[in-house]
């Protein structure tokens, strides 16, 4: 065993260091099976003194750290670049504090699932703002780390919005931690909004201070099918004046649809189809039913209002991740633009799509601006599609990471959506806080 390898085990514990590689392969692939690296060990330290213990030891012998929760994240950043990294898995710090009702805030633990926190404050008569299709295995930390949107973004914001604070070990060992919950805390830098969307280049996130909102009342949910994203933008803002509530704005297309339906044999939502859809979730009372009816009879919709009807129409809107992956290995590309450019830059998509010989699915969080292209046809290796879209989106005002992150993925056209000066101010906050440059390295930067 190496020198590395016996401190690690001395630490976890030899049941979490873990070298067998059928057992580690969960933890080198991504999601998407796009992207992988060789791990040297995955180790599952079960708390905060653990994870400094395996910063320092990993530092002493110069070896690479890649965070990671549940590993759900979409452009490789949970995951080790080529060269051998220690995987630090964080879904062992599953610390759940009692709901404080008198803050409505809460105390949770980087390995816990976005599930498992929304359960746990909906028993306390509360709701935690995010909520994404990979609650199940999506993580606080995680979630932290790539500052996950998801579907309710528009009502309560991302991940960074409800984030009062966070315990965090940096690259040298040290603790960070402001888990007191005071909003009002006026007092130089915020490391914790720092950390948030750092995708694991600053530090390892192992608890966070996290806000919760007043339940709403059961939701109404729409299917609208729609003649394109135009009108799927407008029928969103109509619902939007009339519903305050509104929760989400969802979009997708038919040849989405028809993947979902080929994969899950789910029947058509709709009498007739459609070339595209909006999904909208409002908190909302039997009497706006009616109102929603008026409107979405320009169009043809379905509206539920009981739970099991309502998980049923979002079933063609959640289960395009993974119809999608059975249908080959996606380019994904998580871009948002300004509502306005919406329509221009949907129409232009299709001309590069065309050029690249591939076919485009995209869907995405349109009352957020916000569209997953999702790109099938070319080679894992081969960029030249994603630096098209990328570019596209750029040129409409719009930007090449709205929820995902940067990861390995997009690296190296980070200049796409920050300036130089942007770019040289967060090297050096990088240099500043992992001067040897050891957590996960090739995410966020391309290697200079
Ligand atoms: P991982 O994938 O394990 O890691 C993601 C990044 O965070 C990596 O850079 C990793 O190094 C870093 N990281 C992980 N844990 C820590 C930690 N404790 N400390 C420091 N860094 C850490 N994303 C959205 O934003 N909105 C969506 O609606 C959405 N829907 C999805 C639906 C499906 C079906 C799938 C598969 C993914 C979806 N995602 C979505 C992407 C993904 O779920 C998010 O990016 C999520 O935040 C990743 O969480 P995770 O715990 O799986 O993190
Ligand atoms: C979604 O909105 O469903 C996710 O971000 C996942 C994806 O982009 O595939
Ligand atoms: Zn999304």
């Amino acid at each position: 065993m190496d020198a590395l390898l016996a401190e690690l085990t001395a630490i976890a514990g030899p049941e979490h260091v873990l070298t067998d590689p059928d057992l580690v392969a969960g933890y080198t692939t991504d999601w998407t099976r796009r992207f992988r690296g060789p791990a040297r060990c995955v180790i599952r330290p079960a708390d905060t003194g653990e994870v400094a213990a395996v910063l320092i030891a990993c530092a002493r012998h110069g070896v690479p750290v890649v965070p990671q929760g549940g590993n759900t994240g979409l452009v490789g950043g949970g995951v080790p670049g080529s060269q051998g990294a220690v995987v630090l898995s964080a879904r062992r710090l599953r610390r759940l504090d009692p709901v404080d009702a008198l803050s409505a805030q809460v105390t949770a633990g980087a390995g816990v699932t976005i599930a498992e926190l929304r359960a746990h404050a909906a028993r306390a008569g509360l709701e935690y703002g995010v909520d994404l299709a990979a609650r199940d295995s999506a993580t606080v930390g995680g979630t932290i780390a790539t500052n996950a949107g998801g579907i309710q973004t528009i009502r309560y914001g991302p991940t960074r919005a409800q984030l009062l604070g966070l315990e965090a070990v940096l690259a040298g060992g040290s603790v960070i931690s402001r888990l007191g919950g005071i909003q009002a805390d006026n007092t130089g830098y915020d490391l914790t909004q720092l950390l948030a969307g750092s995708e694991g280049t600053l530090g390892v996130i192992t608890a966070a201070r996290l806000r919760l909102w007043p339940a709403e009342p059961p939701t109404l949910t729409v299917l609208a099918g729609v003649p394109g994203i135009e009108a799927a933008a407008a029928v969103a803002a109509e619902i939007r004046s009339l519903l305050p509530g509104l929760r989400a704005a969802e979009y997708f297309e038919a040849p989405g649809l028809a993947l979902v339906r080929a994969h899950t044999s789910l029947p058509a939502p709709l009498p007739r189809e459609y070339p595209a859809y909006l999904l909208a979730d409002a908190a909302a009372s039997e009497d706006d039913t009616e109102r929603i009816v008026v409107l979405a009879s320009l169009q043809e919709a379905a509206v539920a209002m009981d739970a099991q009807a309502r998980a049923r129409l979002w079933a063609y809107r959640e289960r395009h991740t993974e119809s999608i992956s059975a249908a080959g290995i996606p380019h994904k590309l998580d871009v948002a633009l300004p509502l306005g450019r919406l329509a221009a830059f949907r129409a232009e998509l299709d001309e590069v799509i065309a050029k690249a010989d591939a076919r485009a699915i995209v869907f995405g969080h349109i009352g957020a601006g916000n569209l997953h292209v999702n790109v099938l046809g070319p080679d894992r290796d081969d960029d030249a599609v994603d630096d098209a879209v990328l570019r596209l989106a750029a040129g409409h005002g719009g930007t090449i990471s709205a929820e995902h992150g940067i990861g390995r993925a997009k690296a190296a056209v980070l200049h796409l959506s920050r300036s130089a000066a942007e770019i040289e101010a967060m090297r050096a906050v990088k240099s500043a806080l992992d001067p040897a440059g050891l957590l996960n390295p090739g995410v966020l930067f391309a290697p200079s």
